[in-house]
Parts: C-alpha cells; sequence; structure tokens
C-alpha cells in the first residue's frame, strides 16, 4: 500500500497519480486534500509521512504546488528521507543512493507526462546499499541525536548557568 496526498494545488495531478499507481497494480491510500479550498500542504506531508514511517503504508507520493512545502514537512518525521524530485534522474537516484521513501514534485513545476515517468523512475529503482546504507545509518543517527534537545529545558535561571 501507498500513501498519496497533496494540498489544494494538485488535486487533478494527484488523481492522475493514483489512476498510474493503480494501474500499476499498487493499492492506494489517499490522504487527501480532496477539497479545492486553500489548506496547509504541511498537514497532508505530515500525514504521508506517519503513514510510511509508521510502517502502515510501503513508501508515499507527496504534491503541493511546487513540490517543496510538503517534502519540508515529510522530512519533520522521524524515519522520512523525501525528495523533490522535478526529473526522472533525481527520482531514481533517490531511490538507488538515498533509499527516498517518499517522492514529492509540484503540479506547479511539472506536467502530466512528466509526472508519470518521475514516478515509474522511482518504482522501478531499488535501493543499492552498500556504501549508501552508511549515510542511510549516519541520517538515522542525526535523527536520534535530536532527541535529548527535546528534553532540554527552553532556558535556564540565572543560579543554574
Ligand atoms: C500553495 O499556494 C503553495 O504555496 C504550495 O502548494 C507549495 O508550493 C508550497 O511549497
Amino acid at each position: 500500500m501507498y500513501a498519496i496526498g497533496n494540498d489544494h494545488s494538485a488535486i487533478e495531478l494527484k488523481n492522475i497519480i493514483k489512476q498510474h499507481l493503480e494501474s500499476r497494480g499498487i493499492e492506494v491510500k489517499d490522504f487527501g486534500t480532496n477539497s479545492p479550498e486553500s489548506c496547509n500542504y504541511a498537514e497532508y506531508g505530515e500525514k504521508v509521512a506517519r503513514a510510511v514511517a509508521s510502517g502502515e503504508c510501503e513508501r508515499g507520493i507527496c504534491i503541493c504546488g511546487t513540490g517543496v512545502g510538503i517534502s519540508i514537512a515529510a522530512n519533520k518525521v522521524n524515519g522520512i528521507r523525501a525528495c523533490v524530485c522535478s526529473e526522472p534522474f533525481s527520482a531514481k537516484l533517490s531511490k538507488q543512493h538515498n533509499d527516498s521513501n517518499i517522492l514529492c514534485f509540484g503540479a506547479r513545476v511539472v506536467g502530466t507526462e512528466l509526472a508519470k515517468m518521475i514516478v515509474d523512475a522511482w518504482l522501478d529503482a531499488e535501493f543499492e546499499g552498500g556504501r549508501h546504507q552508511k549515510r542511510i545509518d549516519y541520517l538515522k543517527e542525526i535523527e536520534k541525536s535530536n532527541y535529548p534537545a527535546a528534553n532540554k529545558p527552553a532556558r535556564r535561571c540565572k543560579k543554574e548557568q
């Protein structure tokens, strides 16, 4: 099962990509939005990211106007490697080298056919492991190093300094 999510600028492209995934035999869970009302891309990026990080969905696709905002939101969730790709080469390499688990692109940047090519390049690629695994492991270490900071008091009084 793949997760898909988008903001108001990308409903049409989301539906096309959803159909494209289904035509490849991939089951899709749509996290919205399906309303043309202006919304916050971060909410939908987070929903897709949490579904992928929890294992509910294998991987995900996020689309907003540029792909940028929704990728930033998705990357805030631990375990997520969301990549904005506006052409197939980066999409392929983002899987082979970075083990990207969320693919992002912009409905205001890429056309329908290019978007499908980007998706296909990403789906058809496999993570190569090897030297790239160490780098992914390092990314996980960075995430772990963020935990203690969350428990630190925001400010100390003068006596404690
Ligand atoms: C919405 O207008 C737009 O800001 C959003 O779709 C996206 O491009 C943000 O990165």
